[in-house]
Order: structure tokens, then C-alpha cells, then sequence
């Protein structure tokens, strides 16, 4: 654990001092301390965290809004047509999680709750006023309450598998506190971005090949093999870089955060690769595949260049990881 601690320097100490202070305060009935913890990064953000915010509440609504339209206007009636719109409502919110994630980590925001968890008392109205940390725990809720409520209207492999992927997914996403505050490995943050893919893939397949077991699926859709890999090894470079810590620009591979990227950029030319094997079975994710290979760099040296609020560009190469999932899950084999 120390090695960890030790490498990512005074900064992610302050940081880790910082989250402990709060939960001594909050344990001592004073106020909760979320407030000036997440206004350290708001000073130099507010704008660009403010129109994100809007945006993703945006397609929140837009996400409760498609899911009454697919139970209202689709063929199906009763329970199905419950069922169908929660599917479409669940898919979206899974991916607008991933997504709210990825602002969290490029504007700072991973601490700003402190690493208490899942909430703090005042967690709506700092939602409200735009703390994306905030608004992921709040949209992680609604995923596992939908996918609760998914389970009771319609046992089947999408929707167990689905709870199950969400429930340990969340006990990861408490790992990830702790990997931003040093005390826990960066593996526990690739597996949480793994999970988190895991979670949005079973809802995708539930609606995309209803009666398809789940683990079938995956296992015999190598093309999403090497691409979730990449995903794991992402995290794990987030997680190995330290909190609001450059990765440094090498030649040859020094620390560990450098070998970690250099497993992360060489199983993404392996997605490449095996998508290139398999033309044209996915013409849209192979391209997509090389974008994102160039958007990587980009974003490599956004890191090093500004490693504590990288920005937008961490949203958009998870994006695009988002949509090699999908045009993946639509060209059918
Ligand atoms: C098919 C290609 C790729 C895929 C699917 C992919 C996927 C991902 C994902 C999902 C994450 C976010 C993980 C998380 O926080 O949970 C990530 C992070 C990252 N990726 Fe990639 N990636 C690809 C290629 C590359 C390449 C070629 C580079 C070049 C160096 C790169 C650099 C990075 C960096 C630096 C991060 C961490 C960002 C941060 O710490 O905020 N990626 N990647």
C-alpha cells in the first residue's frame, strides 16, 4: 500500500489528509466539509462543469423520457411494456454513468465528496449545483434501483446478471475512493471501469437479443474480449497515475504508471488488430478503434499536461469506447 502512498507525492497526501479531516469532522456531528472539499476544483472549472452538468441532466431526462415512450407507444402492453421501457431507460443511464465517471476523473472531481460513501447530507443540492461526483453516486442509485425493480418484474440472465454486475460494481466504486486517496491498488479501479461496462453490455444485449444468455454472449463475442481489456487497463492507468498526478512523457518504461499505459496502449492496438481480423464483420468499430487509438495519445498528453483536470477529452475517449461497445453489440456476427 505504501508504495502506492509514497509515489504520488504531497499533493494526493494533502488530498487523503484532507478526506480523513472530513470524516473526523463529520463523525464529530459538525457540519458535513463536501462543500469547500469540491470548491477547490470549482474556482477553475465552474463553466465548463456547469454546461457538462446541464448537459448530462439532459439526457437523464431524455434517458426517463425514451424509456414512458417505449412503454407507451411499443406493441407491448401490461408488465412487458413496463419492462421494455425500464430496459431502454436502464441501458442509457448505465452508459450516461460511465460517462458521468469520466467527468469526474477529467475535471478533478474524484475526492470531492471525500471518501465517504455512497452519501453525504447535502448530496442533492451539490448535484444541483453541478458536482458531477455528486450526480454519479445520485444516477448510480437510480441504476440499481431500476435494476432491482428489472429483477422483480423479470427474472431472467440480463437482469440477475444486471443487478449482479451493479451491486459489485458499486462496492468497487468505494475502491476507487480509496485508490484516489493511495490507501488501495489501481487494479480496483480497472475493475470498477470494468464492471461498469459489464453492467451497460447486460442491459444492451437484454435488448438487443432477448432469450440470449448473458455470459454466452460475452464469451463467444471476442471482438468485446480485447476492447474490455483496454477498459480494465484504462482504469488501471487512471487509478496507477495517482490522484491529480501527471503519468510523465517515456521512452522506455520506468514506474509502474508507465508500464501500466504501455499495457493499455498495446492491447488497444490488439482491439485494432482483432477488429481488422474480423472485417467486415465490424467495419463502424474498427474505425472508431483507430479514432480512438489517436485520441488516447491526445488524451496522454492532456494528463501530463494538466493531470489535475485533463478535461473534456477524458469524456470523450470513454465515449468513444462507449460506441465501439455499441456498433460491436449492432453488427450482428
Ligand atoms: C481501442 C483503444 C482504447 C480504448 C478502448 C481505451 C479505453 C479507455 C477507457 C475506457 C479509459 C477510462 C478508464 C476509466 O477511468 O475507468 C481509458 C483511459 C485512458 N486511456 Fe485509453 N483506450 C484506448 C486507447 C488508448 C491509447 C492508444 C492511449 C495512449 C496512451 C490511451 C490513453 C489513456 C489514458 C492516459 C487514460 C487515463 C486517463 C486519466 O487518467 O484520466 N488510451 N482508456
Amino acid at each position: 500500500m505504501s508504495l502506492f502512498a509514497s509515489g504520488r507525492g504531497a499533493y494526493l497526501e494533502a488530498m487523503a489528509n484532507r478526506s480523513v479531516s472530513e470524516e473526523r469532522s463529520t463523525a464529530s456531528q459538525t457540519r458535513t466539509v463536501a462543500v469547500p472539499v469540491s470548491s477547490v476544483v470549482d474556482g477553475e472549472m465552474t463553466r465548463a462543469v456547469h454546461v457538462i452538468g446541464i448537459l448530462m441532466a439532459s439526457l437523464v431526462a431524455g434517458a426517463i423520457l425514451a424509456g414512458v415512450w417505449k412503454a407507451s407507444a411499443g406493441p407491448q402492453s401490461g408488465k412487458a411494456a413496463l419492462v421494455g421501457g425500464l430496459f431502454l431507460t436502464e441501458v442509457i443511464l448505465a452508459a450516461i454513468l460511465i460517462l458521468l465517471g469520466s467527468v469526474v476523473e477529467g475535471f478533478g472531481y474524484g475526492l470531492s465528496l471525500g471518501t465517504r460513501w455512497p452519501y453525504t447530507r447535502n448530496i442533492l443540492v451539490l448535484m444541483v449545483q453541478g458536482d458531477p461526483e455528486a450526480a454519479h453516486r445520485l444516477v448510480a442509485t437510480l441504476v440499481g434501483l431500476i435494476a432491482l425493480a428489472l429483477v422483480v418484474l423479470a427474472p431472467s440472465s440480463a437482469t440477475i446478471n444486471g443487478l449482479a454486475l451493479v451491486i459489485i460494481a458499486a462496492l468497487f466504486g468505494i475502491g476507487t475512493l480509496h485508490v484516489l486517496s493511495g490507501r488501495m491498488p489501481a487494479f480496483v479501479h480497472g475493475i470498477h471501469g470494468l464492471l461498469a461496462y459489464g453492467v451497460f453490455l447486460s442491459y444492451l444485449t437484454g435488448i438487443a437479443f432477448p432469450g440470449i444468455q448473458f455470459w454466452s454472449y460475452l464469451k463467444f463475442t471476442v471482438a468485446l474480449h480485447a476492447l474490455f481489456l483496454a477498459a480494465f487497463l484504462g482504469g488501471m492507468t487512471t487509478g496507477q497515475r495517482g490522484f491529480g498526478q501527471p503519468i510523465g512523457a517515456f521512452y522506455r518504461p520506468q514506474r509502474l504508471a508507465h508500464w501500466t499505459v504501455a499495457a493499455h496502449i498495446l492491447v488497444a492496438l490488439t482491439v485494432v488488430a482483432t477488429l481488422g481480423w474480423l472485417m467486415p464483420t465490424y467495419p463502424v468499430a474498427f474505425y472508431l478503434a483507430v479514432t480512438q487509438v489517436a485520441v488516447g495519445f491526445l488524451l496522454f498528453h492532456a494528463v501530463n499536461l494538466k493531470p489535475k483536470n485533463p478535461g473534456t477529452i477524458v469524456a470523450f475517449h470513454q465515449s468513444m469506447a462507449l460506441l465501439i461497445t455499441v456498433a460491436i453489440v449492432v453488427s450482428l456476427p
